[in-house]
Formats: C-alpha cells, structure tokens, sequence
C-alpha cells in the first residue's frame, strides 16, 4: 500500500523485572507490501495481557519467545484496510494478534476472527476478549460456585479479576476480592458488586481473610501467586476448589516460592487445578455468549484501564506489575471508524 508507514515497539534485549528504557525501540518503517493471501490491518486497540511479560523473557512457555528485533507480542482489535485474502473484506473488524504496531498482515488463520456487526471495539479486548473468556471458563469449569459458598478472588479489579468475581456473584456466592489499596477496593465493593474486598498491602492478610470469610474459602480464583496464595490456603475450606489462573506475583522474578499451607489441599480434601484458555479456543463462542447475556442483563459490567498512543504500551505494559490499572488495560493505537 503506497504512503503508509508503520510504527512498532520491537524488543532490542530482554528485561530483568520491568521493561526499561533500550529494552524496546520505537520504529518507523514501511507499511508492508501483501502478497495473495493476506490482509492488511490498522490496529484501534491493543490488549495488554500479564503473559505479554512472560513473552520477553528467553525461557519458552505455552507460546515461543519474542524474537530479539521483532514487535512484542500482544492480542488487539483492527480494521482491515487493504485485503488481498478472500476471508477478509476491507473495513471487516477483527481480533488478532498484531503485536505492539500500527499495521499487521494477516492470513486466513485461527488467530484472526473477523467480528460482524461490532458496536463497540473496546469491548472486544475489555469483556469478550481472552481475559474474559478466562474468567469464564476458569470460574465456571474449576470454581464451579454454589449459591451461599465463599469465593475470593485476587487482582479482583483487574481484567480477569474483575469479571470472574461477578461471575461468581451471578452464580449466587458471596463474593470476597482481593486487591491493593483503598481505591481498588473501593471500585470493586461499589461498582463491580463484591461483597467485600481485602487490600493485600495491609499489615496481616491471614486475619483479613479470617474476618471476611468466617466460613472459609470453598473457591479461590487465583491471578497472582506467591504469598496471597498461601494465605488463602491457610483458610480452606472443606472440598476447596482453587483455580490456578495465574503467577503475576513471580512474573518479574521468576521465582515461583512454594506455599506452605498446600497441606490444606491433603487436610480439607481440596483441589488446585490450573488450566490455559488457549485451550478452549473452540468453546469462546459459548463464553462470549455468556457474557454477552450477563451484559445485557445489567449483572455484568467491565472497565478500561486506556493509554493514549502505541508510545505508551511499554507504560501500560510495566503499570499491570505495579498495580496501576483498574479494569483492562489496552493501549488505543488509533481511532475507530467503525463500531
Ligand atoms: N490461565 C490463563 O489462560 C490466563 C489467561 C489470561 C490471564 N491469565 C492470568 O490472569 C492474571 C491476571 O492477568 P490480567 O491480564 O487480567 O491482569 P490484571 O489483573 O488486569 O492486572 C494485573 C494485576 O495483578 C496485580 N499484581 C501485580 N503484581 C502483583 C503481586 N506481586 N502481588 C499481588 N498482586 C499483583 C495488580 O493488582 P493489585 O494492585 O490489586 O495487586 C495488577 O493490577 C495473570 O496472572 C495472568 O497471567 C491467565
């Protein structure tokens, strides 16, 4: 496409903890030129996920490392604006994988879904994007709450959080976040309908966790790890369920310190089961579904954490290890014109 340029954030060298100043670069390059079979995208939204951390680092996990040089990898939202692929007409809408950049190629491929009749390309990323889905299935395959249980969950005003405590409420539990400082707190009593919140900076989470769960803890919908897992260990109850979603406390470090109380797990007769969403591709339909309907209802609500312009993505990056944001953090690349 003539008269277009690109900008991506590509990797120069792998951080140690959060991404510093020549771990990325800021680029200008060429719009790429497509061959027969691909599609040009102009990304509106990026999704700024926890994994995108793991990604940077040399070790390989679920997905292989970025490659020194290349854009860091991350999900977004685009419009097509230039196709050559039978599968993608310009203007459709589609979630993809484009990486911190302005303009992606893409094929006719599992990552890329084009999205019809799309009225808000935010939401996409904040509710029927992967951190949705994963508070879904992992709420409603592994916690599996009752009505009258207790169920707590931790990074409760992030992305993941957030939805799978509402999830939790929907199935008539009483719903305990965990979450650092009083305005977290605040925003996830007040707005996302928890019915208590416990600031994991304050001095002795054990007996925080003792007053807000008199009846012991049947679900734990885990996002962090380390420490807060331990103590919720320490408060299971009987036939416990603890939903191993993620280790953000250990994503810097890699360091993954073992909790003690996991004797709880033999004592209670619980059960601590991870799982990875990538592995119900297939079933997002019925999770968007889900959600969809909750929305619709008014029992379900989400938020954005936005930062204005790709320049910011590393900040908004880096603001997911220092607790800076409430609700989904997304980077907006550029204006919508549909939706
Ligand atoms: N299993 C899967 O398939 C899957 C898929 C998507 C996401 N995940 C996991 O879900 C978790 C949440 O990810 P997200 O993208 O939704 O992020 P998020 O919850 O929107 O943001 C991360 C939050 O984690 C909390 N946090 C960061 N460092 C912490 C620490 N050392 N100790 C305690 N809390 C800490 C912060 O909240 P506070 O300020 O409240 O501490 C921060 O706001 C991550 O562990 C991620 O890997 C798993």
């Amino acid at each position: 496409m003539t008269n277009l340029t690109n900008r991506q954030v590509v990797l120069r060298r792998r951080p140690t903890g959060l991404v510093q100043p020549g771990d990325t670069e800021l680029i200008e390059t060429a719009a790429p030129e497509l061959a027969d079979g691909e599609a040009l995208v102009r990304t509106t939204y990026l999704g700024i996920d926890a994994a995108v951390r793991t990604w940077l680092d040399d070790a390989r996990g679920y997905l292989p490392p970025v490659a020194i040089g290349d854009p860091i990898r991350a999900a977004g939202v685009g419009e097509v604006v230039e196709t050559r692929c039978d599968a993608y007409a310009v203007g459709d809408v589609v979630t993809y994988l484009p990486g911190f950049q302005e303009l992606a190629v893409v094929r006719d491929d599992v990552f890329t879904t084009v999205i019809p009749g799309v009225e808000d390309q935010l939401a996409m990323l904040t509710v029927y994007g992967s951190t949705g889905a994963t508070a879904y299935f992992g709420m409603t395959d592994i916690g599996r709450p009752q009505a009258g249980e207790t169920v707590v969950v931790s990074a409760a005003a992030g992305a993941t959080g957030s939805i799978a405590g509402q999830i939790a409420k929907i199935a008539g539990a009483r719903v305990v976040g965990i979450a650092g400082g009083p305005e977290k707190c605040r925003v996830v009593v007040e707005e996302l309908g928890f019915d208590a919140c416990i600031d994991h900076r304050g001095p002795d989470l054990a007996a925080a966790l003792k007053e807000a769960c008199p009846q012991r803890v049947d679900v734990y919908f885990d996002n962090v790890g380390g420490p807060i897992l331990d103590a919720v260990l320490g408060r299971l109850a009987q036939g416990g369920r603890i939903v191993l979603c993620g280790v953000i406390s250990s994503y810097l470090t890699g360091e993954h310190p073992g909790p003690a109380n996991y004797t709880n797990l033999l004592a209670r007769c619980g059960l601590m089961q991870g799982f990875n969403t990538l592995h119900q591709w297939d079933r997002f339909p019925e999770a968007f579904e889900a959600l969809r309907r909750w929305e619709a209802e008014g029992r379900l609500v989400h938020r954005a954490h936005v930062h204005e312009g790709l320049e910011h993505a590393v900040d908004a990056l880096n603001g997911l290890f220092t607790g800076a944001n409430i609700g989904k953090t997304v980077v907006k690349v550029s204006d919508p014109t549909v939706g």
